[in-house]
C-alpha cells in the first residue's frame, strides 16, 4: 500500500492519486516556499512550472508576478484539478494558465517566459534531456531556471521519501545535462527541510 502511494507521486491517478495530492499539498509546502524565494520572481515576470502537482508554487509565484503571469503543465489530470482549485482566483483573473501536458512537449511559444521551475519532477521526464530542451526553448535569453530535487538518504526508512531521492552522482549528471541543453548552471545549493535534504540548481539560459 505504501509503495503504491509513493508510486503515485510520479503522476497521480484515481482515488489514490487524490490522496497523494493531499499529502503533497501538506508535506511539500515548506520546500516549495523555499524554491519560490530562490526563484525570486518579480511583478513583471512570466513564470512557467513543469510538474506543478497540487499547485503550491503556482500560488506563491502568482502572488509575486502581479503584472506578469504563471503557467504550467502537469501530466496528471488529478493534479490539474487540485492546482486549478487552489489557483481559481488567479485563473479567473487571467494571470494563471495551467494545462495537462508533458515536459517534453510544452504547449507554449518560444521565449514566452522569464522564469522557470520544476520541483521533484525531472526524475520522471522521459527523457529528461527533452524536457530541458523544451525549457530552453520557452525561456527568454537570460531567463532563470530552478530545478529542485530531493536528495537520497542511504539510511532512509520505509516512510521516508528520501529513499527515492537523487544521489550525488545523478546530481552531477544533471548538471552535465543542463550544460548540454544550453544552460549555465551554478553549483547546487543544499537545504535541510522537514527531515529531507533538497538541492536547488539555479541555471541561466
Ligand atoms: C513528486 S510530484 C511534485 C509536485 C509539486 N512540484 C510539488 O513539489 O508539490 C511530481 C509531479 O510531476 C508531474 N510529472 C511527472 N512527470 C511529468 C512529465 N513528464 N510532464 C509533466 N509533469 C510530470 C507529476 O504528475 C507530479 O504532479
Amino acid at each position: 500500500m505504501l509503495n503504491r502511494l509513493f508510486a503515485q507521486f510520479s503522476g497521480p491517478r484515481g482515488p489514490l492519486g487524490e490522496i497523494a495530492g493531499l499529502v503533497m499539498a501538506h508535506k511539500n509546502r515548506a520546500l516549495n516556499a523555499w524554491i519560490v524565494s530562490v526563484l525570486d520572481a518579480g511583478p513583471e515576470d512570466r513564470v512557467v512550472e513543469i510538474g506543478y502537482g497540487p499547485g503550491l508554487a503556482v500560488e506563491a509565484n502568482a502572488a509575486r508576478a502581479l503584472r506578469g503571469c504563471v503557467a504550467g503543465v502537469d501530466r496528471s489530470e488529478v493534479m490539474w484539478r487540485h492546482a486549478r482549485r487552489r489557483n481559481a482566483a488567479a485563473i479567473a483573473a487571467g494571470r494563471a494558465d495551467l494545462r495537462v501536458g508533458d515536459a517534453t512537449a510544452l504547449p507554449f511559444g518560444d521565449a514566452a517566459f522569464t522564469r522557470a521551475l520544476a520541483v521533484n519532477s525531472l526524475q520522471f521526464w522521459r527523457p529528461p534531456e527533452a524536457g530541458l530542451r523544451e525549457l530552453r526553448r520557452v525561456l527568454a535569453p537570460g531567463g532563470r531556471l530552478i530545478l529542485a530535487q530531493r536528495l537520497h538518504k542511504p539510511d532512509a526508512g520505509r516512510f521516508d521519501r528520501s529513499r527515492f531521492g537523487m544521489t550525488d552522482e545523478r546530481l552531477a549528471a544533471l548538471l552535465a545535462l543542463l550544460r548540454g541543453a544550453g544552460f549555465a548552471p551554478a553549483e547546487p545549493v543544499r537545504r535541510a527541510i522537514g527531515g529531507e535534504t533538497l538541492a536547488a540548481i539555479v541555471a541561466t539560459r
